[in-house]
């Protein structure tokens, strides 16, 4: 994640914007190429019959197997890279490792290896979801990386069994699934445009060359999720009416009940304690792997706590940090809006 200079910045825009309350009740999207796609609520029969899943044992267990030290270059990092690319492929996505090597500050010369998982290796769009399975090096100790980012990593893997006969339908289908599990996101030395998000990187210049781009519909992109009472914002006007999408299924699953200890200590979640704030922010400080993807006009989600996790690049960003019953609930919600999404923009095709 971005220097911590760049957090404080963010701070002060946070306080500008909480009182800027705005209108996100928009119908239509403006996608790529200036395509205007309809968001369309899930039907109530959708809706009651994708809310009950979930299989937290299996989030659990995806957490524990992604959360070892996994610095780039070392044996936790292959470990973690084997087990994610072999669960899909178990879920019969296609895999493939996007390989590639550089010269960092104080480790030398690297090999990365970004994972990208298709759910139909054919289709003509993406949605796309994405985190980074690598954790930040640091001299003085084993940094977990809980947060940054083993458990949004396990919520995808998560998604992929929980919606495994949900997405039955878009396995052939002209607009399917993408999950990109990036490599080399963390700093080695000190964050730079030269020393970060190596695997975005690489992966958006190489797709740009090749048009693989012009494919992607929306890149949401998970970071520093699994503590406790975390908070999103919107950052891009043109994905406002998606990010708007996330807010109404947050309130549509608390009004049927289906959040787990929504309500905690007698203290409701209306505003301003929902996870998704109906706020956006005009610019943004907080640079990640959505950058190079942003810079070549893909549709950008940047779902990232803000504040940060208090624990954000310390030792103790490890297990004892991970709030499950909000990781689920957030996980919950993030499960309907890719069912939203393919449902709702399949008409658009
Ligand atoms: C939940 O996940 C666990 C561990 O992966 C698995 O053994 C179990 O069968 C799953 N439960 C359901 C209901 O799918
Ligand atoms: C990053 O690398 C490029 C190309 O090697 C170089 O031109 C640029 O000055 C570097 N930027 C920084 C901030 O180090
Ligand atoms: C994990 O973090 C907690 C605080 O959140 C800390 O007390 C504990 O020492 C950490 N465990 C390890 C193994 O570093
Ligand atoms: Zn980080």
């Amino acid at each position: 994640m971005s220097l911590l200079k760049a957090y404080f910045a963010l701070l002060f825009l946070l306080c500008v914007n909480v009182f800027a309350k705005k209108d996100v009740n928009g119908d239509f999207y403006v996608g790529r190429n200036q395509m205007i796609y309809r968001t369309e609520e899930l039907s109530q029969e959708k809706f009651l019959a994708y809310s009950p899943l979930s299989n937290g044992t299996h989030l659990r267990e995806a957490v524990k197997n992604i959360l070892v030290p996994r610095v780039v270059g070392s044996a936790g990092h292959t470990m973690v890279r084997d087990y994610i690319a072999s669960d899909l492929r178990d879920l019969n996505w296609n895999v493939e490792i996007d390989k590639f090597h550089e010269t960092v500050p104080i480790l030398g010369k690297l090999h990365f290896h970004n994972i990208i998982a298709r759910l139909n290796p054919d289709a003509e769009r993406y949605l796309v979801l994405a985190c980074h399975y690598d954790s930040k090096y640091f001299e003085e100790f084993e940094f977990l990386g809980a947060t940054d980012s083993a458990v949004p990593c396990a919520m995808l893997l998560n998604m992929a069994h929980v919606l495994q006969e949900a997405l039955e339908p878009f396995r052939n289908s002209k607009l399917s699934l993408m999950f990109i599990f990036f490599d080399g996101e963390e700093a080695f030395k000190e964050w730079g445009p030269n020393d970060s998000i190596y695997g975005a990187r690489h992966l958006a210049k190489r797709w740009e060359d090749d048009g693989t781009i012009n494919r992607l519909d929306m890149l949401v992109l998970l970071d520093l999720i699994g503590a406790a009472d975390p908070t999103f914002y919107n950052f891009f006007p043109n994905t406002e009416a998606w990010y708007s999408r996330l807010i109404s299924l947050e309130e549509r699953l608390s009004n049927a009940d289906m959040l787990d200890h929504y309500i905690s200590n007698g203290i409701s979640r209306q505003y301003p304690n929902r996870y998704f704030q109906p706020n956006t922010m005009r610019s943004s400080f907080v640079e990640d792997d959505h950058i190079p993807f942003l810079k070549r006009n893909v549709p950008i989600l940047h779902l990232i706590t803000l504040p940060f996790p208090s624990v954000w690049h310390t030792k103790d960003d490890n297990e004892s940090i991970i709030d499950y019953l909000a990781t689920e609930n957030i996980a919950r919600i993030l499960r309907l809006f890719i069912m939203e999404y393919l449902l709702s923009s399949q008409h658009n095709e």
